[in-house]
């Protein structure tokens, strides 16, 4: 197939080496594209074995022109400014595959980008890009694809297509499930270690309990409400092993705030809040922690 990755920082660019491994012909998208027309990218796999350099096309309207899929890995909050001007380009066959974490990255732009086939992925692999030309693979996970639109429904296929370039990957019919069973861990383990600098292990002691306990409870009404079959006991299961399981990793808010970066809070907390309000659910804790993030990322979203 012909790929365009917008966004070939450290997801887009494992996924981008992987689909080029596997036979596709993929070229890249960068909102500060190199002189040279090209970017290198070589990859450090999760076996520590550091693979060769191989040479992307950069910000080619020609490959837009012909892409069959477009892979959307830029932040939640850079979708709308990534995607929109790249649309007049497209063929109106172009797959659109967004691979974020949280919620309703694309709901701002919906309605330009309806007509064309369009995927929700979700990924738990770990990527960093070590510098401008490499990218480690840091932890194995899971990818899960599934239609956000009627003509998303035809595309099946490409749990194959991207299964065989990094696995494991798996088409589900209602990819609001995933979202969502994701969107419930991040909304605690993201907040909380970046209000208090902790990595994700911290969040397995004691004086954690209460305010883990309350969080999940309001996200086990909304997720009612929403019609996903859930509890407080299934959702405090699932964040508990995600803690123990990932203990000495630092969560991209955390490292977000540390590093005075925009967070992706509107789209993980931020999402929760909205669809709360919507069903007239209180949310005072995951809204406590929506403001103290807010509050920190301000003075540099200001800048
Ligand atoms: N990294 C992981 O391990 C991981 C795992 C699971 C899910 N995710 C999710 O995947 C998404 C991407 O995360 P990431 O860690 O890969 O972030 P990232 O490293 O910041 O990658 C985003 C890339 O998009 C570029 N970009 C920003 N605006 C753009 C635009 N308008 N057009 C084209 N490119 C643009 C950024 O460039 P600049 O850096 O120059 O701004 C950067 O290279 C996030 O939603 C994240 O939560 C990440």
């Amino acid at each position: 197939m012909n790929i365009v990755v917008v966004g070939p920082g450290a997801i887009g660019s494992l996924w981008a080496y992987h689909l080029h491994l596997a036979g596709h012909h993929v070229s890249l998208w960068h909102h500060n594209p190199p002189e040279s027309g090209a970017m290198s990218l070589a990859l450090q796999t999760i076996a520590k074995q550091t693979l060769p350099a191989v040479s992307f096309t950069t910000n080619s309207h020609d490959e837009l022109a012909n892409a069959d899929l477009l892979l959307v890995t830029v932040k939640a909050w850079q979708v709308e400014t990534a995607l929109a001007p790249l649309l007049a380009h497209l063929h109106p066959d172009t797959i659109i595959v967004c691979m974020q974490n949280g919620m309703g990255a694309t709901d701002a732009i919906f309605d330009k980008i309806q007509h064309y086939p369009l995927i929700l992925a979700t990924t738990t692999h770990g990527a960093l890009k070590t510098d401008a030309q490499q990218v480690c693979h840091s932890g194995l996970g899971q990818t899960m694809l599934g239609a956000a639109n009627l003509s998303g429904e035809q595309c099946t296929f490409l749990a194959e297509v991207f299964n065989h370039a990094l696995s494991e990957v798996h088409w589900v019919s209602d990819i609001r499930i995933p979202l969502w069973n994701k969107l419930a861990i991040n909304c605690v383990i993201n907040p909380l270690t970046a209000i208090h600098q902790c990595p994700n292990g911290t969040l397995d002691e004691e004086p954690f309990r209460p305010i883990i306990n309350a969080l999940l409870s309001e996200i086990a009404s909304v997720m009612g409400a929403e019609g996903l079959t859930t509890s407080l006991e299934e959702l405090s299961l699932r964040v508990h092993q995600v803690i123990v399981a990932t203990k000495a990793n630092h969560s991209s808010m955390k490292q977000d705030v540390a590093h005075q970066r925009r967070t992706e809070i509107d789209f993980i907390t931020g999402y929760l809040i909205q669809r709360a309000q919507q069903h007239r659910i209180a949310v005072p804790s995951n809204l406590h922690l929506f403001e103290q993030i807010k509050q920190m990322e301000q003075p540099w979203i200001q800048s």
